[in-house]
């Protein structure tokens, strides 16, 4: 299983603070964002890991986590030339991934469960990781039925439930072939909520509801939020 970070994008959400500094760089209580990720994969059990981001700040990803060996991993660099969603930017890790399956977590997403029982049984398909939120219309937003998923709706007005699709995702590599075949969305990205709901109709879509807490990091709420999480759970890690 190989791992991959998100760590694009423009940050918009967050400007000024973004405007001369990556967001996944930024401070979330006593470290830089992208670590929590990558300990997430990390804790997985997950050593082979790929950092995707925009080529304005690559060489800060680079200078903070180097070769991966003082974390007893492997770290390898891909740049995002330009902004084009998050799918957009999985499927450049293509080659690197090789035909094998691959987790990914987006690099301002903060997670106190563990998810190395999932990686280690993941066998194909796709799987995504749920937590049930107040606001679900600021996420993807999932419709279950029995024991399955029925759909995915990218930030729906209305949300059919309150389960939001985190930031978390395991795949087999038939993941590239759906990115292929998907277009840009009204916001003019590859939605990686169309790449899931391909999964959804192919039947190959399985989901586990998250324990502990989640929170993304993106907006000047939810980060001071994640500072105020880790605070208060950081001894826990
Ligand atoms: C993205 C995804 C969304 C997901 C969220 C999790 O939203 O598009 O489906 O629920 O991350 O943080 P974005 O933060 O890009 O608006």
């Amino acid at each position: 299983m190989k791992g991959v970070i998100l760590a694009g994008g423009t940050g918009s959400r967050l400007y000024p603070l973004t405007k001369v500094t990556n967001k996944h760089l930024l401070p979330v209580y006593d470290r830089p964002m992208i670590y929590y990720p990558l300990q997430t994969l990390l804790s997985a059990g997950i050593e082979e890991i790929m950092i995707v981001s925009g080529r304005g700040h690559a060489g800060h990803f680079l200078e903070l986590l180097g070769s991966g060996e003082e974390w007893g991993a492997r770290f390898t660099y891909q740049i995002q030339e330009k902004a084009g969603g998050i799918a957009q930017a999985l499927g450049l890790a293509e080659r690197w991934v090789d035909k094998e399956d691959m987790t990914v977590i987006l690099g301002d997403n903060i997670f106190q469960d563990n998810v190395k029982y999932d990686v280690e049984r993941f066998v194909s398909g796709a799987k995504i990781f749920l937590k049930e939120v107040p606001d679900a219309f600021r996420f993807g937003v999932a419709e279950l039925k029995d024991t399955k998923v029925v759909s995915i709706e990218e930030k729906p007005p209305e949300p059919k439930s309150r389960y939001a699709v985190t930031g978390l995702y395991t795949y087999d590599s038939s993941v590239f072939d759906i990115i292929r075949t998907i277009r840009p969305s009204g916001r003019g990205e590859l939605e990686i909520t169309d790449v899931n709901n391909a999964y959804v109709e192919k039947d190959e879509m399985s989901y586990r509801i998250l324990d502990g807490f989640w929170t993304d990091a993106g907006t000047f709420d939810t980060l001071i939020r994640a500072g105020v999480l880790i605070q208060k759970h950081g001894k826990d890690r």
